[in-house]
């Protein structure tokens, strides 16, 4: 038996297409499981834990379970949409997972491997109360960049301990925090260092996880597992704290596995079934780890393979949601309509599971109207549509060196499945699809119909064969559309197992085929592509980058038309000593004399360019309302040449 895991989506925020690079590998690698016929449990669950999730619903002023219940519902809608499909799908907040939760803390603790210590920690003088992880924010001691105060997310990656962060300040109200002493609980870390050492040249998965772990191996310190905060998992030996979310999160491992399965001992205590985690590379150290070293303290089964795919980009930039390089799953990608399959196989096949993955919405368009429509939608519509017409039925007399070729296919995806690389177990199955295509094109089956019916069906049969093998192969990764194209052949994919692909019926009935793929509206993509734009340019800009720009009240001395342009308006404008000539694209929506004798807002260090031949030595600024600009005027009179700042 196998048991797959994902990592557990924080519920404070909408899903991301960086939250797909697990989820959709991991769902694409079960299907694959299953078609092989394994026994496969498939179990997630909502992260509801931790500081992010009590500062952002503080934020949005609603009470943490309300916050978490919101977001939980919202996963289940994305990963339903995009037919991934867990067996179970838990709540980090529910009994189950805290009784689960105190059960192996408590263990670890008699197992003797949990002290206390006083330490210094970050306290806000403002606000009167100590400042765990999320709550604080400073500069990393090791790097320099600024940190939070529990992770170096810009710059080393590194976990920090409480009390480590330099020039810690309160995230709430901005105040220097100064450290006071509070007494915590540690996790005997150290004294893993050999076990980890073995576990981790044992493990199974990706490389990028496990060397990035075996870095850290000499360097291990204790780990301070409490916090004084109300949300969360009560400590079991003083309830004053709760257990740090990386203690409890990993925990929903096992406590949704007890909701999914009942003999989920076997999988988490007696080693009976392969535990297979897939991750991102950024939560790395805490599962190869903080994870099976609590394991082993609590004496219970280690995972046999940690997967970790790269990190997203949004066209080209590393992904940020605050920076506004990011693409919601629900919010565009599905209320645009699109079809879900098309961003599964995108996001398996773009990359190698361990490298970054780019989200482009040209590329996006490209790999499914040229590629996956052209070559494996063409090939299938065009094989079922000329068997459909010309014979309804068909014999299946299917040449050794189709078959060959099929079995060459299907052996090389399964070799892929092992080693996680799932866009190469794509790349085979489209090879086959272009193999198709090239032998319906060399046999010419239309042609041969017209006068050797017999050997224009043998031709299609093979073509039928390699199509039953491409939605057979391709159906984990896109199970919906497969799905449909299956019933033209009167395929029940839900009984199939790989091995169906090689078995040749006497007969195949085929029905009208429908067309497996719609193309992606090239409109639809340019208006999803301004989206992005839009977002992009909110960027965070530093003080000292605004100032960089010389913005200045001007009034406007004189306005006439630019000769053969409807839009363009050339200005003189005082900017406070100094007459500028602008030109302006408001023509729609302002005449000359509407403008004359007005004060406007002008960027005046812009780069001087030169529209429709006219000198332009400024820029206007006007509020962007579709087609038409509306400037921005003072509110009150003020001297031409007055700064903004
Ligand atoms: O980084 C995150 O998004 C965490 N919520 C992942 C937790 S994974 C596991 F350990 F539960
Ligand atoms: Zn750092």
């Amino acid at each position: 038996m196998k048991l797959v895991t994902c990592g557990l989506p924080y519920a404070n925020g909408k899903a991301h297409i960086g939250h797909l690079r697990t989820y959709i590998p991991a769902d694409v690698y079960v299907r694959y499981l299953r078609l092989k016929g394994e026994d496969v449990v498939f179990i997630c669950g909502s992260d509801c834990h931790g500081t992010p999730i009590v500062v952002n619903a503080e934020k949005e002023g609603l009470t943490p379970s309300q916050l978490v219940n919101i977001y939980h519902e919202h996963f289940i809608k994305v990963f339903d949409a995009l037919d991934v499909k867990f067996d179970f799908y838990g709540k980090t907040v529910e009994d189950y997972h805290h009784n689960r939760t105190k059960e192996i803390v408590k263990k670890i603790y008699e197992n003797g491997y949990i002290y206390s210590k006083e330490i210094d920690l970050a306290y806000c003088p403002r606000c009167e109360r100590f400042l765990p992880d999320r709550y604080v924010e400073g500069i990393c001691p090791y790097c320099n960049v600024p940190a939070r105060g529990d992770e170096c997310d810009q710059g080393c990656g590194r976990h920090l301990e409480p009390g480590e962060i330099k020039d810690p300040r309160c995230k709430i109200c901005g105040t220097p925090a100064i450290f006071k002493k509070q007494t915590h609980y540690f996790f005997k870390l150290t004294a893993f260092k050999d076990f980890l050492e073995d576990y981790l040249n044992k493990v199974q998965g990706t490389e990028n996880a496990i060397n990035y772990a075996k870095q850290w191996i000499k360097n291990l310190r204790d780990w301070c597992i409490t916090r004084d905060l109300e949300w969360g998992v009560k400590f079991p030996i003083d309830e004053r704290y709760v257990v740090y979310v990386w203690v409890d999160a990993p925990i929903g491992y096992i406590s949704f596995t007890e909701k999914a399965v009942k003999d989920w001992e076997s999988i988490w205590k007696e080693g009976k079934a392969e535990i297979v985690h897939f991750i991102g590379l950024d939560i790395a150290y805490h599962h190869c780890i903080f994870w099976p070293a609590m394991l082993k303290a609590a004496e219970y089964s280690l995972p046999t393979a940690i997967v970790a795919s790269g990190m997203v980009k949004i066209e080209g930039k590393t992904f940020s949601k605050s920076r506004g390089y990011v693409v919601w799953v629900d919010d565009d990608y599905l209320r645009a309509n699109l079809n879900p399959d098309y961003l599964r196989y995108y996001v398996a096949s773009y990359t190698s599971h361990e490298r970054d993955l780019n989200f482009s919405w040209d590329a996006f368009r490209e790999k499914i109207n040229r590629e996956l429509i052209a070559t494996f939608g063409n090939f299938l519509y065009r094989t079922l549509h000329f068997a459909w017409k010309n014979f309804g039925e068909v014999k299946m007399n299917v040449d050794n060196e189709i078959l060959e070729k099929i079995r060459d296919v299907r052996k090389k995806i399964e070799e892929f499945l092992k080693k996680w690389e799932f866009k190469s177990l794509c790349d085979s199955f489209m090879e086959l699809a272009s193999f198709g295509n090239v032998y319906l094109q060399s046999n010419e089956p239309w042609d041969l119909v017209k006068f050797d019916r017999s050997r224009a069906e043998r031709v299609i049969a093979n073509c039928l064969q390699i199509a039953k093998a491409l939605i057979i192969l391709a159906y984990p990764v896109m199970p919906r559309s497969m799905k449909k194209v299956s019933e033209c052949i009167n395929l029940n994919l839900e009984k199939c197992k790989l091995d169906d692909v090689e078995k040749v019926d006497e007969k195949m009935k085929v029905e009208k085929p429908i067309i497996p793929f719609e193309k992606v509206d090239e409109k639809k993509i340019d208006e999803l592509k301004k989206v992005v734009e839009k977002r992009f340019l909110r960027e965070e800009v530093s003080i000292e980058e605004f100032r960089k720009m010389d913005i200045r009240i001007g009034r406007v001395i004189k306005a006439e038309k630019i000769e053969k342009s409807k839009k363009l308006l050339k200005l003189k404008v005082d900017i406070g000593g100094e007459i500028r000539q602008i030109v302006a694209g408001i023509a729609d929506n302002y005449k000359p004399e509407d403008i004359e004798g007005k004060l406007i807002t002008v960027l005046v260090n812009i780069k001087p360019v030169k529209l429709m031949g006219v000198e332009s030595n400024g820029m206007l600024l006007a509020a962007d309302v579709g087609e038409k600009a509306v400037i921005l005027i003072p509110e009150k009179e003020v001297e031409p040449g007055t700064k903004i700042k």
